[in-house]
């Protein structure tokens, strides 16, 4: 694996970056200087494996991103709620992705803590709910990778539901906004995304999703 220890590495490789762009289109800063026309809001984990634009070989200008901790939507984070609001209502991005990925610290983080560290516990609170909640279907799994696995999952449909929760994204319904939803696991053992099945019946129960979705 290569490693750049030495931060003088990221600016010399930004250089020849930034030179075979310009070898390749000769206005491609140009159009890149251009407004965003993103079609994809990302909503994922900061962890440093899972770099967003390589996995799904996106170029510059393709994606909008948040990231935090264990991809959390958080009902307070004034951060993520601008994001969400520039994305759906002036980029009118249709396409919401909430990005998780197996072995996630945050998640382990959230069942058996940290040391010395309680900000990161706090944060991930909710993933700590979540586990205390299916509990008894989480240890039948028996293999501890897997049961966190499996929690990083639950996490990711947890915060689709937090999403839809949102002013912005209820707004968006009551204005009958096109708007898709997408729960995705990175599988780090494989490289491959996972595409989640979404609960949707059970979100047109909770009156977070519009009927006819
Ligand atoms: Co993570």
């Amino acid at each position: 694996m290569i490693q750049h220890n030495d931060y003088s590495d990221l600016l010399r490789n930004n250089h020849k970056w930034a030179a075979e762009k310009l070898e390749t289109d000769k206005s491609y800063f140009e159009e890149l200087a251009k407004p965003q026309k993103p079609k994809f809001l990302f909503i994922g984990c900061s962890d440093s494996r899972i770099p967003l634009e390589s996995i799904t070989e996106s170029e510059p200008g393709e994606l909008f991103v948040h990231r935090n901790i264990a991809n959390q939507i958080n009902l307070t984070d004034i951060n993520l709620l601008s994001i969400i609001e520039y994305a759906v209502e002036i980029l009118n991005i249709e396409h919401i992705i909430v990005l998780g990925h197996y072995k996630c610290g945050g998640v382990k983080a959230a069942v058996e803590g940290l040391d010395e560290e309680d900000i990161v516990e706090n944060w991930v609170s909710q993933i700590s709910d979540l586990y205390h909640f299916h509990k008894k279907e989480l240890e039948s799994i028996g293999d501890k990778a897997k049961m966190y696995d499996k929690l990083s999952e639950m996490n990711v449909i947890s915060q689709l539901k937090n999403l839809l929760r949102t002013p912005i994204i209820q707004r968006a319904f009551r204005n009958n906004k096109k708007l898709y939803f997408h729960g995705w696991i990175f599988d780090i053992y494989t490289g491959l995304i996972n595409d989640l099945q979404l609960p949707l019946d059970e979100w047109k129960e909770y009156d977070l999703l519009p009927e006819d979705y």
